[in-house]
């Protein structure tokens, strides 16, 4: 008999001793056991998936031996059934409205894949509820949205992985960074975040909703507006998408995103912040100029045309440290991260670890624990589970901390989020790292924070768990 069969076998008894009403864990509990064609072991983790788009079909398709989806949520219910029907054979409980999933205490693991606008919200209400997250980048829209939930994840406890997966890349970035840990380029004097291509947009029309689309619920906390798209006439390179502000493309309009700079800022600028806190040296902004192209006018940060895309196509950004420290960020098709020291310096991408000091490395090693040691002491070939899903799940097990915390990813993020201020407004701006606050310039502020829509709030209180399946 092959696995699949034992396995149906095995959840109709399964179904039968659920039937004589005895307590279990959730893979014995009656319930439908959803997926099918793994070697499912009774450790597999039940979870709620909040946003069923790509990055979220993505993920869990990734990390789906290790997982059974039990619920889905999306404002877009053909996302939600298209992804339950894949990994669920079409039992999982499918729901409009997320908080369906927090207030079922049967879901204790929650991935959320939402825009980047409906990151903190759910986040913060799903950690009140008890729950442990992967939640993926950038984690926010804005700097203070960062400081909520560092302080909710300190008070509730939670197991927070953030989606900046290049932190368990282990012969690349980790390997970077274990390479500057161990004083291989020598002092950092300069790094450069290299950021691939961003695009405009004509204008587009205001269109018809699709059907199964909730645009009120997309938009959520973001101000109400149109729902806009125009068929993209060049789709002969099959990644040209049609132009909308909504499904993927929301990643271009600043009410919903940080364009560029923090959609690939939220992993390079991740790799270059945890490489400069690892060399010992200060990691604390000073302040951030520089120039940037917007396919549309800026007036006191604020887009004049709402008919088409509004982050920036081009830009580079000077962020200095104060230790001295030098971080360019811009806009150049090799994506990846240089970092230059006193002793030499190192590139590194998706693709390739490359530099004299990597080079070095044939005939003087990094030492047995170099990577354990940038990897917060995890050892990333000790368990079958391997990657950036493996660790999150290693860490729910043990209630740890992950290697993509939300203190860190902040950290990092705070500087994609100053350099879009700066990069909107079209000026320098001075940063004080102690309160957190930019100096001198209330304008530039304000932009440090962000108004709800009425309706759309976060709610604090968590919620009361409802009856199973409720
Ligand atoms: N880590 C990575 O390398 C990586 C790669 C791609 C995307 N991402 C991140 O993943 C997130 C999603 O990006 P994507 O490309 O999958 O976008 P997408 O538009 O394909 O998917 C987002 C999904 O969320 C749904 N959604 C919107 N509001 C919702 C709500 N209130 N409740 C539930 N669902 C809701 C949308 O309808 C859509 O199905 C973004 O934050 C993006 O930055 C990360």
């Amino acid at each position: 008999m092959n696995t699949n069969n034992n396995r149906r076998q095995f959840i109709k008894s399964s179904a039968k001793v659920a039937a004589a009403g005895l307590t279990m864990p959730y893979f014995f509990s009656g319930k439908p056991t959803l997926a099918f064609d793994t070697d499912s072991k009774n450790d597999r983790v039940a979870i709620g998936l909040i946003g069923c788009g790509g990055m979220g079909m993505g993920n869990i398709n990734a990390a789906r031996k290790w997982l059974d989806v039990v619920a889905y949520a999306d404002a877009d219910l053909s996302h939600a059934n298209q992804a339950n029907k894949k990994f669920s054979n079409g039992k999982g409980a499918v729901y409009a409205d997320y908080r369906k999933i927090l207030e079922r205490d049967d879901i204790k693991v929650l991935h959320i894949a939402t825009p980047d606008h409906w990151h903190t919200k759910p986040l913060i209400e799903a950690m009140k509820a008890g729950k442990d997250v992967y939640c993926e980048k950038p984690l926010t829209l804005t700097v203070d949205e960062g400081k909520l939930i560092r302080a909710v994840q300190k008070e509730t406890g939670a197991v927070v992985q953030v989606g900046t997966q290049q932190r368990s890349t282990i012969d690349l970035f980790v390997k970077a960074v274990a390479i500057v840990r161990e004083g291989r380029v020598g002092k950092i004097k300069k790094m450069s975040c290299r950021i691939g291509a961003a695009h405009g947009s004509p204008a587009l029309p205001v269109a018809d909703v699709p059907k199964e689309l909730d645009w009120d619920r997309w938009l959520g906390p973001a101000p109400l507006t149109d729902y806009r798209w125009l068929k993209n006439d060049r789709q002969e390179k099959k990644k040209n998408r049609d132009f909308t502000n909504a499904h993927y493309e929301f990643r271009w309009w600043y009410e919903y995103s940080g364009g560029k700079l923090t959609d690939w800022g939220a992993h390079h600028v991740d790799i270059a912040a945890w490489a400069l806190a690892a060399s010992g040296q200060s990691d604390a902004i000073v302040s951030i100029s520089g120039d940037a192209k917007h396919p549309v006018d800026f007036v006191d940060g604020v887009p004049q045309q709402n008919d088409r895309y509004n982050t920036a196509t081009n830009f580079l950004l000077n962020v200095k440290f104060a230790g001295g420290v030098e971080l360019e960020i811009r806009h150049d098709q090799s994506n990846g991260v240089m970092i230059e020291g006193e002793k030499g310096r190192i590139f590194v991408n998706r693709g390739k670890l490359v530099g004299a000091p990597v080079e070095a490395l044939q005939d003087n090693p990094l030492p047995e624990d170099a990577i354990k040691n940038v990897y917060k002491g995890f050892d990333p070939i000790e368990t079958e589970r391997k990657g950036h899903w493996a660790n999150f799940l290693k860490c729910v097990d043990e209630k740890k901390e992950p290697i993509s915390d939300v203190h860190t990813h902040m950290r990092a993020l705070n500087i994609c989020h100053l350099a879009g201020i700066c990069a909107r407004l079209g000026r320098p701006i001075n940063w004080d790292d102690k309160t957190e606050q930019i100096v001198g310039d209330d304008v530039a502020n304000a932009m440090l924070k962000r108004t709800y829509r009425s309706g759309y709030e976060i709610e604090m209180d968590a919620p009361q768990p409802a009856a199973a399946n409720g």
